[in-house]
C-alpha cells in the first residue's frame, strides 16, 4: 500500500482536489506533460521525418502497449480515436449479413454503442436486460454481440465467458467493451478466446481522450475486409496504387493518419499502468471499494452498485437524494466526482487514492445530504 502510495507524485491533480472520477477521466499523470512536448519537440525539429521514426507506426507500436495489458499478443491491437470508430470498423466487415443480421445486446450497453448499431439499416437490434439474456437471445440469426465487460451506469462486471462460448456455438462474433475494465479489472483477451475488443483510454488507464484501441483476433484479422478502411490499412501504402491491397493482420483495419499527440500523451499513462500492474491495482481498487461500500452503509447511504466482489468493477454508485444537486456540491467541496441518471453518484478510486480521501468523502456527502446543502442547487444540468 506504501509502495502504491508513493505514486500519488506522479498525479499533479490529486494534490489539488480530491479525485474520485477515475471511471470517467483518470488522473493524469505529469509524465504525459513530457510526451506532449517530446512530440512537438519532434514536430518543430525533425518535421516530415518524424513518420519514419515513429510516428506512422504508433497505432500499431501504441496497440502492442495496450495489448500486454489486456493480454493480446503483439500486432493484434490497433489505435483509433474512439471505441465509436474501432465499432464501426468491426461492423464494416459485416456489410452485406442476409438473414445472419441480428445484433444482440443489453440495454446497459454504453449509448454511443448502442446508437452506431441502431443506425445501421441492414441491421436488427435485439436489447435484452442482462448479460445471462444475452446468452439467452444468441440464435443463428445473431452475427454481432457487442457487449460491455464492465458497465458504465453501475460498474457490474458482466458474466462474458457464457456469452462468448454460446455466440461460438451459434457462429456469431463478439465484440468486448473493455473501457470500463481495462487498467482496473485483470483479464486476458487470448484466453477468452473473444473475436473482437475495444476500449479507450481516458479511464483507469489514465491516458486522456483521443486514444481508443481495437483487438482482433489474429486468426479472424487474415479474413475480415473492413468496408470503413484507409491508406494505412494498404499492403503497400507509400506506393499509392490505385486499388485496395488489405495489409496483413491487424493494419487492415486501420483507416487514415493516425492521432499521433493523443497517443504520444496516453503512453505516459500505460506505462503507470503496466508498472503497477493490473493485478496489484485490482487487489488495491477491491480495498478501496470495500471500504467504501462500509462507509456509505455506516452512513445510511444506499449503495447500488454490486457490493460482491465478483462483480464489483472500480466504481461504487451510491443513491442520494437530486444527484445532479448533490454533485455540484460535492464538487464545491473539492470531490470530483460524477452522477448517472436514473443510477446514483459515481465514485471511482483508483490505486492511489487513499482511505482517508474515502472517508473525507462519506463525512462530506452524509453533511450535504443532512443539512440539505445540496437544495440550493436543484435542476443543476452538470454535464462534467
Ligand atoms: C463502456 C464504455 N464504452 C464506451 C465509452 C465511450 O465511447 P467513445 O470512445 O466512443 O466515446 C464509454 C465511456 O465514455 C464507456 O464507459
Amino acid at each position: 500500500m506504501e509502495q502504491l502510495l508513493a505514486y500519488r507524485d506522479r498525479f499533479p491533480i490529486l494534490s489539488d482536489c480530491t479525485y474520485l472520477i477515475n471511471h470517467s477521466l483518470a488522473a493524469m499523470p505529469a509524465a504525459a506533460e513530457d510526451r506532449l512536448l517530446e512530440y512537438a519537440r519532434m514536430w518543430r525539429e525533425r518535421g516530415i521525418r518524424s513518420w519514419g521514426e515513429g510516428w506512422w507506426d504508433m497505432p500499431i507500436t501504441v496497440g502492442d502497449q495496450i495489448g500486454r495489458i489486456v493480454g493480446a499478443p503483439p500486432g493484434s491491437v490497433i489505435m483509433h480515436q474512439n471505441v465509436t470508430v474501432a465499432e464501426m470498423i468491426v461492423l464494416s466487415c459485416f456489410r452485406n449479413p442476409g438473414a445472419r443480421n441480428r445484433v444482440v445486446y443489453e440495454d446497459a450497453n454504453f449509448p454511443s454503442v448502442r446508437y452506431l448499431y441502431q443506425a445501421q439499416p441492414e441491421l436488427e437490434v435485439v436489447a435484452v436486460e442482462d448479460d445471462a439474456a444475452i446468452v439467452a437471445a444468441i440464435d443463428e440469426r445473431t452475427l454481432l454481440v457487442p457487449i460491455s465487460h464492465v458497465l458504465f451506469k453501475n460498474s457490474e462486471i458482466q458474466d462474458v465467458e457464457p456469452i462468448i462460448r454460446r455466440a461460438h456455438e451459434a457462429g456469431a462474433y463478439v465484440v468486448l467493451d473493455c473501457y470500463q475494465s481495462a487498467g482496473v479489472v485483470p483479464f486476458d483477451l487470448a484466453a477468452l478466446d473473444v473475436d473482437f475488443a475495444v476500449g479507450g483510454s481516458v479511464k483507469w488507464l489514465c491516458g486522456g481522450p483521443g486514444a481508443g484501441w481495437l483487438y482482433v483476433r489474429p486468426d479472424l484479422a487474415e479474413t475480415l475486409e473492413p468496408t470503413f478502411v484507409g491508406w494505412q490499412a494498404h499492403a503497400r501504402p507509400f506506393d499509392f496504387e490505385p486499388e485496395l491491397e488489405y495489409a496483413a493482420g491487424a493494419r487492415r483495419f486501420l483507416t487514415g493518419t493516425p492521432n499521433v499527440p493523443a497517443l504520444y500523451a496516453a503512453t505516459a499513462g500505460y506505462d503507470v499502468i503496466e508498472e503497477v500492474g493490473v493485478p496489484r491495482i485490482r487487489e488495491r481498487s477491491l480495498a478501496l471499494t470495500g471500504l467504501l461500500i462500509e462507509l456509505l452503509d455506516a452512513a445510511g447511504f444506499e449503495v447500488v452498485s454490486p457490493r460482491e466482489g465478483r462483480r464489483r468493477g472500480g466504481a461504487v454508485v451510491v443513491s442520494t437524494p437530486d444527484h445532479a444537486a448533490v454533485h455540484r456540491e460535492l464538487g464545491q467541496r473539492g470531490i470530483i466526482c460524477d452522477f448517472r441518471p436514473d443510477a446514483g453518484v459515481r465514485l471511482g478510486p483508483h490505486f492511489f487514492n487513499t482511505e482517508d480521501e474515502l472517508r473525507h468523502t462519506v463525512v462530506e456527502l452524509s453533511d450535504i445530504v443532512a443539512s440539505g446543502a445540496y437544495r440550493e442547487h436543484a435542476g443543476a444540468a452538470a454535464r462534467f
